[in-house]
């Protein structure tokens, strides 16, 4: 395990682009397997959970070759198309891979073996299973709905209409992405708008698929069954959830002024940047643009006094795994912040909202959690910092801390930074490039 320390700074300063969306990169790499014809991806993020999703396509009969440029030229092989895979399919630390690729499998005449790491072992799995189960797709597992197990696709695939129990887009995804080989009309219902990237890309690939938002508020997601998808060239925007790492530390840093270009700024994904604004953040929005189907933008952010504000459960999905970030905002903010509604942070790479108080703590900081809330007393200042954080193998608890330790009035470390390359690689290089001081420690 490789330690790093984050020592404060004096400014962050500069203009980035940060790497890939993670969510519509795996959607790119799946999408275009069982599209025809060719798909290139511009802009993927190289990390380690979307090489984890290039692996599992190749395992299943699709090709892929990356050029000189960075390009991913995908050969898709058609709705109906994928093989059976030879070897066990291992998601690593990938709860987003594991669960659209079951999903899309599941309605395949496939048996696919599929396991991950210790933390993705003990994450719900469950809750794509039981819709798969009713459009015909059956599960071996020895553990009661987790990961490993061996999923039978169905030869006859049915579909259903299914209101999601939790707002979850990977739920939605899998569901979607089954229903691509079902004929019909596969629905999804959904309460609360989890994002929406499958939704858009497949439109983008030619899918016949709408959405009509019902008298009490609830949309109904239409899928219509084997459609032909065609090969498109893909254009990633920068990962919102990694810009956020950088976009705190320029607000939590005096003097500091920072711009990051090309942010996908899809709606359904930039609540922490609402709830940042909020608490008083100079954060702009320029440049806004369509880019493939997706929002984008360029972001300017500039050193803020932020306050504690309380932010409403109903906006968890839009930032969901921005919480980590926000409490670190929200221990340098003035007064009380009130995080309400986030049970589904215990079920992430490891549990956030645990990871979150425990670490904040040993910062120094009044944090507690009470049943589903978070409630975080800002310092209105530097903090103290000094924590040394378990990471667990979580890449947001991990960056979040390293963030925290650059306003600190002491360094704060991380046990181990091998989990920050499953979303974010050149994190460290990256942050140092426009002022960070983050060091190896012995
Ligand atoms: C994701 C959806 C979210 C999010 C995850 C990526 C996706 O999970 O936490 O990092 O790409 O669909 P849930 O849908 O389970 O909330």
């Amino acid at each position: 395990m490789s330690k790093l320390v984050s020592h404060p700074v004096r400014q962050i300063t500069g203009e980035i682009q940060v790497p890939g969306d993670k969510s519509i990169s795996h959607r790119a790499l799946i999408i275009g397997a069982v599209a025809v014809g060719d798909t290139i991806i511009s802009g993927l993020l190289e990390g380690q959970d979307v090489l984890g999703t290039a692996k599992a396509m190749a395992e299943l009969g699709v090709k892929s070759t990356r050029d000189d440029k960075g390009n991913w030229h995908i050969q898709g092989v058609g709705i109906g198309g994928l093989s059976n895979p030879e070897e066990v399919i291992d998601f690593g630390n990938s709860g987003t891979g594991a669960r659209l690729i079951t999903g899309l499998v599941a309605t395949h005449e496939i048996r696919m073996q599929v396991t991950g790491d210790s933390s993705l072992r003990k994450r719900p799995m469950g809750r794509i299973l039981e819709p798969l189960g009713k459009m015909g797709a059956e599960v071996i597992s020895k553990s009661d709905k987790k990961m490993p197990f061996t999923l039978l696709g169905t030869t006859d695939p049915k579909p259903i209409v299914y209101e999601l129990p939790v707002p979850s887009a990977q739920v939605k995804s899998a569901i979607l992405l089954a229903g691509l080989n079902t004929p019909g009309i596969t629905t999804v219902i959904e309460s609360e708008p989890s994002r929406d990237h499958t939704e858009l890309m497949l439109k983008t690939f030619g899918a016949d698929l709408s959405v009509k938002v019902d008298r009490s508020g609830k949309s109904r997601i239409n899928l219509v069954g084997q459609p032909e998808l065609t090969g498109q060239s893909i254009v990633i925007p920068g990962d919102p959830s990694s810009a956020a790492f950088a976009a705190v530390a320029c607000l939590i840093t005096p003097d500091s002024k920072l711009i990051i270009r090309d942010i996908g700024i899809n709606p359904l994904r930039i609540g922490l940047f609402k709830t940042l604004i909020e608490m008083g953040a100079r954060i702009t929005f320029t440049n806004s643009r369509l880019q493939t189907g997706e929002p984008v933008a360029d972001l300017e952010v500039s050193s803020s006094k932020l306050s504690g504000i309380n932010v409403p459960a109903d906006r968890a999905p839009s930032m969901i795994d921005e919480y980590p970030i926000l409490a670190i905002a929200a221990a340098y903010a003035r007064g009380v912040t009130r995080l309400s509604g986030l049970s589904e942070l215990r079920l992430k790479e490891s549990d956030r909202l645990s990871a979150i108080e425990v670490g904040l703590k040993s910062c120094g900081v009044t944090a507690n959690v009470e049943e589903n809330d978070l409630i975080i007393e800002g310092n209105g200042d530097k903090i103290l910092g000094g924590g040394q954080i378990k990471t667990n193998f979580d890449h947001r608890i991990a960056m979040a801390f390293l963030v925290a330790g650059m306003g600190a009035r002491n360094p704060i470390s991380i046990d181990d930074e091998s989990s920050i390359s499953t979303s974010f690689p050149g994190f460290s290089g990256l942050m140092g490039d426009i002022g960070a001081n983050i060091r190896q420690q012995p």
